[in-house]
């Protein structure tokens, strides 16, 4: 039986059993950012099985394309590794359960396919005694059913459950020989034909099972596999399938198939490569340095290398492209009607790598040969990185061929020589518009239709990079594009260009910027992501609309916000500055002093209240004699043509301006000055936002204020006197904790005035006080002197494991002998220490805090002999 042949039969079969046939869907996955491809024929599914969306029947069966790039370095390598391949499959949705799967695949591979049942076995999930009962129900021998533990499927995100497997005996000469060898066994004996799936469960993104509402069936049998068993091949690669093209390469490379391992891989992986690589072709994916459109970038060189290894030396694949036609074209959705479109992806990227192949692979083998006899067996990641920037080598393929070597690849270093270039390009892209052309562009501007919010597309009028104009840029490539009709809004009077991507027939552009040259023409800067565009294409176009109409919000806010000023301020208010970002706007105007904050919450309430009177626009186009007679305030010194935009907001507001408005004035939502500032003499400047910045900002400042509210335990409609409470509480107790220092000072001025003494009429206090340092026993001494007035005074403390003195004299005393200095030293000496000073004032320090009473005896002492 012909593959074609089959999927027929199988999807004919499941109709007749109810099933809903549909197309295969698209290997581009929808409205799913867990998948990079589709994997499985469950895949596009998954809404249906999870009961997000209705399926249009409860029955469905298809023969869905499939990619799986998991386990590329197998491909060619094993009978049944593929990158592409079709998956037959039946699905239940909450219909049908296990009893009619496992009856059904078995009626379908014993009755309509006619597979001999002795080379059948089955394997199920330990537990499945129901799985177990129906195959045995179907006939299927006990001895041909095993219990496998790994029985259950799953594939990332979303449904998924226990399963059972069908396997087809390829014969022992095919096996390992090992007695546990059985079906499930990772050698050749055993192949696995069809997997029946019993969903039951839902896994989510961090990893829980969750049971699915419903019980549903998902199986999966790949198409080459089964094609390979009826027409008894060795391999996948041996059948209808694929075969051709493997003929059409030997042809192509002069060789024979099976006569040399090395060239059998060659064979087969440029078999494989080219139908994945038609197929994504075919569903809109563009060689890229990123995602989708680097798989498919990945294995379409990898394939181009394997030509060479072949000994092909010119571009091959495109002719391929011409089999695979013969082969799928027609029973594979989408691709004979895309044929000439791959065949010239196919070319422009094969012609690309072909340029640089040669000599990546000669810098490659020397190094490798280098690295050999240095005995190294890492690839440094700058040598890595230079393949694949100069040379276009994916570091897979590197990877691919040193490993072929004995080397491995520096992953980690590749990656930080990435991020250094992609911080590079960032930089180099800052200063592009600086080389636009524009004297190239001059002859452009009379059929250059600058803007038009409307196009929807147009067509390429000319292409630069750097200062050159180009015919051609391929991904990667910085551009400057002038189209002949542009959606997007160029950078001006304040506001940012607009951004989002150009789709041309061969590739897409992002869009970073949008400028104007100062004789009006519109240009774009960006980046070339997939494919290549070229001049005269017609393009398509896909504006950052959200991040547009956030500007047209902060914009007509803008034109409000002037009039509030004007209105609020007075009529010297003149614009000096405008900024207009997606984020906030900024508004710089000629006034002579703070804005106030209760005239700030006057303008803000007048933009708010043009806001709640939902005006709507007036946008028009007039000559500028009727935009003065309409009053439209106009900035003094910039220049207008003959016809000027004007933008009214009924009742409130008239300018001149050539940017993006909303409708009516309610679109902004809502308005908010977050600050004001000067900018310099005589010019202030507001900031504000609208729209959903404007409600984030309440949010944000909402949970402040429930944070102070339960800090002050108390609700938020109170804070305010909560906190003046709080307020008053604190300044109450600071003022109690002055007057209890105070009385704490006098209790204890008290105390050591208690050790006075006199000496032939003069006054000594001598005493040990506490003190935390020597500025605290400074002022206790001071208060002393100051209190006696006239006499010398000796205090000591113990401060840490150290003790300090200070000793003060009045004036008066010094002529009865009194020398503060010499008393501080007997003292500090007696206490291990040392210190001296003038007659009246001197301080010192000790060792031995253990001696401070001593000290102070030998200080009263020493006071009393010096007293004349
Ligand atoms: N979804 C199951 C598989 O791909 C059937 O094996």
């Amino acid at each position: 039986m012909k593959g074609n042949d089959l999927r027929k039969a199988y999807l004919d079969f499941f109709e007749s059993k109810g099933h809903l046939k549909l197309d295969s869907f698209s290997l581009v996955p929808e409205n799913d950012p867990s998948l990079l491809l589709i994997g499985a024929g469950m895949a596009p599914l998954k809404p249906f099985f999870t009961g997000k969306l209705t399926p249009p029947r409860t029955r469905i069966t298809t023969c869905q394309k499939s990619i799986r790039t998991g386990d590329l370095d197998n491909v060619g390598r094993t009978a049944r590794h593929h990158t592409f391949f079709e998956m037959l499959g039946n699905f239940s949705f909450g219909d049908y359960f296990k009893t009619e799967a496992i009856h059904w695949a078995w009626e379908f591979l014993t009755e309509v396919i006619k597979l001999d049942k002795s080379k059948l076995y089955v394997t199920v999930y330990p537990d499945d005694q129901e799985a177990m009962d129906n195959w045995l129900d179907c006939g299927v021998e006990e001895s041909h059913i095993f219990k496998l533990e790994d029985n259950f499927w799953e594939i990332g995100e979303g449904p998924c459950g226990p399963d059972s497997e069908i396997f087809y005996d390829l014969g022992p000469e095919r096996g390992c020989g090992e007695p546990t060898c059985q079906p499930g066994c990772d050698c050749d004996r055993y192949l696995e034909i069809w997997n029946l799936v019993f969903t039951q469960f839902n896994r989510t993104a961090d990893g829980n099972y969750e049971p699915l509402a419903q019980k549903n069936i998902d199986t999966g049998a790949g198409l080459e596999r089964l094609a390979s068993v009826l027409q008894e091949c060795e391999s996948n690669f041996e059948t209808d399938l694929i075969f051709p093209l493997i003929e059409r390469t030997a042809e192509m490379a002069h060789v024979t198939y099976h006569e040399d391992a090395n060239t059998d891989v060659s064979l087969k992986v440029i078999a494989d490569h080219i139908r994945a690589c038609s197929v994504l072709i075919s569903d809109g994916v563009l060689p890229s340095n990123e995602g989708r459109g680097y798989v498919l970038r990945r294995i379409l060189r990898r394939a181009v290398r394997h030509g060479r290894l072949l000994g092909i030396n010119g571009q091959f694949l495109t002719s391929l492209v011409d089999t695979v036609m013969d082969i799928l074209g027609g029973h594979v959705p989408n691709l004979l009607e895309k044929q000439d479109f791959i065949k010239r992806v196919v070319a422009n990227e094969e012609e690309r790598f072909n340029q640089t192949l040669a000599q990546g692979l000669d810098l490659l083998h020397s190094l490798i040969e280098k690295l050999t006899e240095e005995k190294s067996d890492v690839v440094p990641g700058v040598e890595v990185f230079k393949l694949y920037d100069t040379y276009g080598f994916p570091w897979e393929l590197t990877e691919e061929i040193a490993k072929e070597a004995g080397l491995h690849i520096d992953h980690d270093g590749f990656e930080s020589a990435m991020n250094e270039q992609r911080i590079r390009a960032r930089e180099a892209r800052a200063d592009v518009d600086a080389k636009v052309m524009t004297p190239e562009i001059k002859f452009l501007a009379h059929e250059t239709l600058t803007e038009n919010e409307t196009a929807t597309d147009s067509n390429i009028l000319m292409i630069g990079k750097g200062t050159e104009r180009v015919k051609i840029a391929t991904d990667g490539e910085d551009v400057t594009i002038i189209v002949r009709e542009t959606p997007f809004h160029a950078e001006g009077g304040g506001q940012l260009g607009d951004t989002g991507y150009m789709m041309g027939p061969m590739g897409k552009v992002e869009i970073h910027n949008t400028k104007r040259l100062p004789e009006g023409t519109v240009y774009h800067i960006g980046t070339v992501v997939e494919g290549s565009i070229s001049d005269g294409e017609t393009v398509s176009f896909d504006v950052d609309t959200t991040r547009r109409l956030s500007m047209a919000r902060n914009h007509t806010a803008t034109h409000l916000l002037h009039a509030a000023l004007k209105q609020v301020l007075g009529t010297h208010v003149n614009q000096a500055g405008s900024l207009v970002t997606p984020e906030y706007l900024r508004f710089d105007f000629t006034h002579f002093s703070p804005v106030t904050a209760d005239e700030l919450t006057r303008i803000e309430a007048l933009v708010n209240e043009q806001i709640l009177a939902m005006k709507a626009l007036d946008i028009q186009e007039m000559s500028m004699e009727e935009a003065k007679a309409k009053g439209a305030m106009a900035l003094f010194g910039d220049k207008y043509g003959d016809r000027v935009r004007v933008v009214t907001v009924p009742d409130f507001s008239v300018e001149l301006c050539g940017g993006s408005h909303v409708p009516n004035t309610a679109v902004v939502g809502t308005f908010r000055i977050t600050s004001e500032s000067g900018t310099g003499a005589g010019v202030r400047r507001i900031e504000a936002v609208t729209g959903k910045a404007a409600i984030d900002m309440a949010q944000a400042d909402r949970q402040i204020i429930h944070h102070l509210a339960d800090q002050l335990k108390t609700k938020p409609a109170t804070i305010v006197e909560r906190m003046t409470q709080v307020l008053a509480e604190a300044k109450e107790t600071e003022h109690a904790l002055a007057i209890a220092k105070k009385e704490l000072a006098t209790s204890s001025l008290d105390s050591i005035l208690n050790h006075k003494f006199t000496v032939n009429s003069v006054t000594a206090v001598v005493a040990s006080v506490s003190a935390n340092d020597m500025n605290e026993l400074r002022q206790q001494a001071d208060m002393v002197r100051d209190t006696v007035q006239s006499g010398v005074v000796l205090l000591g403390a113990a401060i840490g494991d150290k003790v300090n003195f200070v000793c003060m004299a009045t004036k008066d005393v010094l002529d009865k002998g009194i020398h503060a200095g010499n008393i501080v030293k007997a003292v500090a000496q007696t206490a291990g220490g040392n210190g001296g000073g003038r007659p009246d004032m001197a301080q010192a320090g000790g060792k031995n805090p253990e001696f401070l009473d001593d000290a102070l005896t030998v200080g009263k002492e020493t006071i009393c002999h010096m007293v004349k």
